[in-house]
This record gives structure tokens, C-alpha cells and sequence, in this order.
């Protein structure tokens, strides 16, 4: 592959939002490389998708330690794309990685110690080839840990330089209260929380978001798709490429229920009648909300992401519609 060059008018139709109070943009879209970007994915298609993304303004890539399978390998990979030529834009990237699940084997590579997040970090630059990410995350939060430990190990990496920002992932708002006053502590501030929130997955929004408003803490939603449930991908079986019939996959094909398709086949109709995809309106759903910075997709092909891009066009909802939709989530 030539060494890559971008499109020069990448930047023209992305929608970019604040994240809480701070400084950053982030893109309305966002791409996550849990799924397909891993040592059993082929990369001249996935250098494809990333590619693809950056061209019509996705600027924030979000990664994990363990994101593969083999764990690690999607750093590697990523590491592998910027230097085949993304790199020269590191800095129109925002990219960010997380230490919190299990990593390496033995007492110290997982949940939330000051010994695991500094070494993680270390290891995840390494593979990336990068000085520095521009958030780093705690992946959950660890009932065994001192809050203050965890997030006195954020604040001292965000002093080395090695990370711009502090992010939490996966804690719920009692936990996230906690988190960011141990944070404020240290007069760090914690640019971004990581729930996951969709349509069929709506914990977050009693609580945790409003308290986010409040701190002026940003939103990045994963999972806005549902891990494709909430896509056409499932409405007429399970396809074998697909995520639920992947071994490596975490969308379990027990989970594709008559039940649920029949909730998707229903918001299907109700997307279809907005001229959109069942997919762009499921993010354009998340992101009517301006709590939401940004939402943070996966995609198996260029194609879904250029799908997922259309839904910026219709962000507004009738109430009617609104009222569709919850009817048809009960
Ligand atoms: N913080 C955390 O604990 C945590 C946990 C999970 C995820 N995440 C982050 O969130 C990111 C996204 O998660 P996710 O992959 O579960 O997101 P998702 O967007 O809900 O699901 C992505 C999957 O949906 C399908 N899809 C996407 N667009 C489609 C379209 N237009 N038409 C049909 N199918 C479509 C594809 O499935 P197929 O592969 O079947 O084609 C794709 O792999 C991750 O990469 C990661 O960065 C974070």
C-alpha cells in the first residue's frame, strides 16, 4: 500500500463537540477498535476502515491494552497504521487507551493499582510507538483498590506527559462521584467518562448523566449500536460474518432473541420512516442529547462506517417519534 495521504476536505462535513468544559473537540463519531482490528483480522482491510475514518473527520480513535485477540495486538496494529503514514497526523489525532481488565498473568495485571495503570500505559505506548496518548482511562473501577490510589495514577501520568487527559470507564455514578473528587484532589480534571449507552441499554441516564452535565465532564457513548443489534445486520438471522457468529466475538449468538428482533425489526420501521438506516438512527438517537460528545462506534467495513456517517444529517426527532421509540423499548 502507498504511504498514506488524507483527504484534504476531511473535515468538512464531521460534526465536532465540546467535551464537558474543557478544551477538546471531539468528533460526533468516534471508532473503537475492540472488535476487528486484532492479529485474527486482516489488515489491509482494516487499515481500510481506519483510513476511511480519518478522511471524513473521525480524529478520535479509542483503544484498550487488551483490545485484539491476541491481547495487544490492536495497538500493535494501530501502531503499525500511523507508521504507514496516519502518523504524520498525530496531531489532529485524539487517542486514547485504558488499563482496568485482565492483561498480563499474576497479581498486578489487572483492575485498578498504581503498579498495573503505569505499567499498562508503558507497554501500550510501546506497542503504539507513541510518547504519549491523548486520554488514558481507568477501564472500571476496582472494589479492592482506594479510589485515591486509582486516580492519584492517573493524575501523576497526566503530569509525566504521558497522558494529555484522565478518563473513566464503566463506573456508575456513585463510583463516578468518588472518582472525580479523588481527582480533584490532585487538581486534575477528568476530561471524559466512558459509558456504554444505547437504545437498549439506558442505566445511564438517571443518574450518571446528569452528574456529568454537572461536573462538566464530557460523554463518550460505547456500544451505541448495540454491538450491531441495533443495526439491520440480525434481521433476518445471524449472518456468518458477523460478530455474533465470530468465536472471538463478544455478542454471544444466544443473544440475538425472537424477543429482540422484534423490537429491531420495529425500530426499523420507525427509522425507515425517517429515511434513515435502522444504524444512523440509533446513534442519531444518542447524540439528540448534547450531554453526548461523542458516540463510539465499531465497524467491520468501510461501508457500515460510511452508513454510521450519514447519521449526522438527522440529528432532531419528533416528539412523536420519540414516543414511538420508547413505546417499542418498554
Ligand atoms: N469501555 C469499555 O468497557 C468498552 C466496552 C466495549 C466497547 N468499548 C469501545 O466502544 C467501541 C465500539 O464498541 P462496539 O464495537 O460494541 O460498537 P457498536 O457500534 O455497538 O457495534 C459495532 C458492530 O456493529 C455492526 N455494525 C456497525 N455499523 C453497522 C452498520 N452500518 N450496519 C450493520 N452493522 C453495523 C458491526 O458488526 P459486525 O462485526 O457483525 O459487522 C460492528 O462490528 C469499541 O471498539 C471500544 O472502543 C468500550
Amino acid at each position: 500500500m502507498d504511504y498514506y495521504k488524507a483527504n484534504e476536505k476531511r473535515y468538512d462535513d464531521m460534526i465536532y463537540r465540546r467535551c464537558g468544559r474543557s478544551g477538546i473537540r471531539l468528533p460526533a463519531i468516534s471508532l473503537g477498535l475492540w472488535h476487528n482490528f486484532g492479529s485474527v483480522d486482516v489488515f489491509s482491510h482494516f487499515i481500510q476502515i481506519i483510513h476511511t475514518a480519518f478522511d471524513n473527520g473521525i480524529t478520535h480513535f479509542d483503544l484498550a491494552n487488551n483490545y485484539g485477540p491476541a491481547y495487544g495486538s490492536a495497538e500493535e496494529n494501530f501502531g503499525r497504521i500511523l507508521e504507514k503514514g496516519l502518523g504524520r497526523y498525530r496531531d489532529e489525532l485524539i487517542i486514547s487507551t485504558k488499563a482496568g481488565y485482565d492483561m498480563w498473568p499474576g497479581p498486578y495485571g489487572n483492575w485498578g493499582s498504581r503498579k498495573y495503570l503505569m505499567a499498562s500505559l508503558d507497554q501500550s505506548l510501546k506497542r503504539m510507538g507513541l510518547d504519549y496518548v491523548d486520554i488514558f482511562y481507568s477501564h472500571r473501577p476496582d472494589p479492592q483498590t482506594p479510589i485515591e490510589e486509582t486516580m492519584g495514577a492517573l493524575a501523576d501520568i497526566v503530569r509525566q506527559g504521558k497522558a494529555l487527559y484522565a478518563g473513566i470507564s464503566n463506573y456508575d455514578d456513585t463510583q463516578a462521584e468518588a472518582a472525580l473528587a479523588a481527582l480533584k484532589e490532585h487538581k486534575v480534571k477528568c476530561l471524559i467518562h466512558q459509558p456504554k449507552y444505547s437504545m437498549f441499554e439506558r442505566w445511564a441516564e438517571p443518574k450518571l448523566l446528569p452528574l456529568l452535565a454537572g461536573e462538566g465532564v464530557g460523554v463518550i457513548a460505547f456500544s451505541p449500536l448495540a454491538q450491531g443489534l441495533l443495526t439491520n445486520r440480525y434481521l433476518h438471522g445471524i449472518p456468518e460474518d458477523s460478530r455474533a457468529a465470530r468465536p472471538t466475538g463478544f455478542l454471544q449468538a444466544n443473544q440475538v432473541t425472537e424477543e429482540v428482533i422484534a423490537k429491531v425489526r420495529k425500530l426499523n420501521d420507525v427509522a425507515l420512516s425517517r429515511g434513515q438506516t435502522l444504524a444512523e438512527m440509533a446513534l442519531a438517537w444518542l447524540l439528540k442529547d448534547d450531554r453526548v460528545t461523542s458516540v463510539l462506534i465499531g465497524a467491520s467495513s468501510a461501508e457500515q462506517l460510511k452508513d454510521n456517517l450519514k447519521a449526522l444529517r438527522n440529528l432532531d426527532f419528533t416528539p412523536d417519534e420519540l414516543n414511538a421509540i420508547d413505546a417499542i423499548l418498554k
